[in-house]
């Protein structure tokens, strides 16, 4: 691989030790992968942060990297962990252990002793931190949530490959990547080219089937090409979840939302019938009185909020009871100084900061529970902890509640 002089400098440790290994890390990987250069990122963003996801051996892996002085070389964040830090029992049902709370606060030390800003958050690209970062299109930046991952590529037009928690965590440090996927202008121009046959736009519950569908069918290397008329920010947030859930789609090339050019490489052209998304989404429609209703996977926007308020306001009370939001802290502050917090919590809602229901010790403790959600990701993780599991709209949560 060619490296420039100071790349060579920093692996020779004139930046210290742990810079050194971490961007030997890199170097493997792209020369496994035949990358022949490295590019420089803007920005890490580091997933793997929950104790429940990453355990004792993740624990020690951070401590001893901290504790080796690593430091990360540019702006680095994290995604959510395990409960909300300032409201610990804000997650239903769920008894937090003693130790569960230290080995969680021991990781986010680690983090922060290295330098990471703790946004805690997998929906980075909502908070001050692009406008912080400069993040702007066509920037390289090293992601490792699945979802975010795709929203950067697909709808921010910033380029990052699906980097696994601890190789996020590498490039933080290291300030690099491997110049590979979709950092490359040719990787990110789609050859198959889907089109939904559609009726209606689609609501942000049946984008994420959308994904699903996509991301199981989709078999070529470079991002598809999608041409289907999607209802806003929640839809894009949820198909961006949904093509990282149901399969590992780095990115989606939607026409009208993408930035950039796609090509004109297409060599096989897909048309997809909205009477097949309406079977699959029937497959998936809650059959029961839910037990919770679930909004904030990925973590809630403000337009999410808003809907979530209007359908819960026309609702009788047990359905604003039972209603769970996980969103990030940076958000939840926004909707506090709007007075979406105050009128929300007026009608019985919880919020989870910093967490969410999947990666959170909920996921591990809620067999029998009843959940509807209008995220396909969150079907997706709780179904497969034996949580049964409803989909459908914001509109539609409030009234599965008599
Ligand atoms: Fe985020 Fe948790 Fe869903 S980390 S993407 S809310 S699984």
């Amino acid at each position: 691989m060619y490296l420039t002089r100071e790349e060579e400098r920093i692996l020779a440790g004139e930046e210290g030790e742990a810079r050194a290994k971490a961007l030997e890390v890199i170097v493997k990987v792209g020369e496994a992968v035949g990358a022949e250069r490295l590019i420089p990122i803007k920005h890490a963003h580091v997933s793997g942060a929950s104790y429940m996801t990453i355990g004792d051996a993740g624990l020690r892996f951070l401590a001893r990297l901290a504790e080796s002085g690593a430091m990360f070389s540019v702006p680095t964040t994290v995604n959510p962990v395990s409960y909300d830090v300032e409201e610990p029992g804000a997650i239903p049902m769920v008894r937090l252990s003693p130790r569960i709370v230290k080995a969680q606060g021991e990781i986010l030390r680690a983090l922060e002793a290295m330098g990471a800003d703790l946004i805690l958050t997998c929906t980075p690209y909502y908070t001050e931190v692009p406008r912080r970062v400069g993040l702007r299109e066509g920037d390289s930046v090293a992601w490792g949530e699945s979802s975010a991952v795709a929203y950067a590529n697909s709808v921010l037009g910033i380029h990052t490959n699906r980097e696994g928690g601890p190789l996020a965590l590498m490039a933080g440090i290291a300030g690099r990547t491997y110049f590979y996927g979709a950092h490359d202008p040719e990787w990110r121009k789609p050859r198959v080219a889907y089109r939904l046959e559609t009726p209606k736009v689609l609501d942000e519950t049946e984008a994420g089937v959308l994904g699903e569908v996509i991301a199981t069918q989709h078999r070529d290397e470079h991002p598809p090409l999608l041409d289907a008329p999607l209802g806003g920010e929640a839809a894009l947030k949820e198909l961006s979840a949904a093509v990282g859930s149901a399969g590992s789609l780095a990115m989606v090339h939607i026409t009208g939302v993408t930035p950039g050019d796609p090509g004109d490489m297409i060599e096989e052209f897909v048309t997809m019938d909205y009477g097949d998304l309406a079977r699959r989404m029937e497959d998936l429609a809650p059959g029961f009185e839910p037990d919770i209703l679930y909004v904030g996977c990925p973590h809630a926007s403000i337009e999410e909020l808003r809907r979530l308020y209007r359908a819960l306001s026309k609702a009788g009370e047990r359905a604003g009871g039972r209603t769970v939001v996980s969103i990030s802290r940076s958000l939840y502050l926004q909707a506090l100084r709007e007075g979406l917090v105050e009128k929300l919590k007026g009608l019985g809602v919880r919020f989870v900061r910093d967490s969410c229901l999947i990666v959170s010790p909920f996921s591990g403790s809620a067999r029998g529970v009843r959940v509807a959600t209008n995220s396909y990701k969150a079907y997706f993780y709780l179904s497969k902890k034996g949580v049964e599991v409803g989909l459908a709209p914001i509109e539609a949560l409030p009234k599965l509640v008599s």
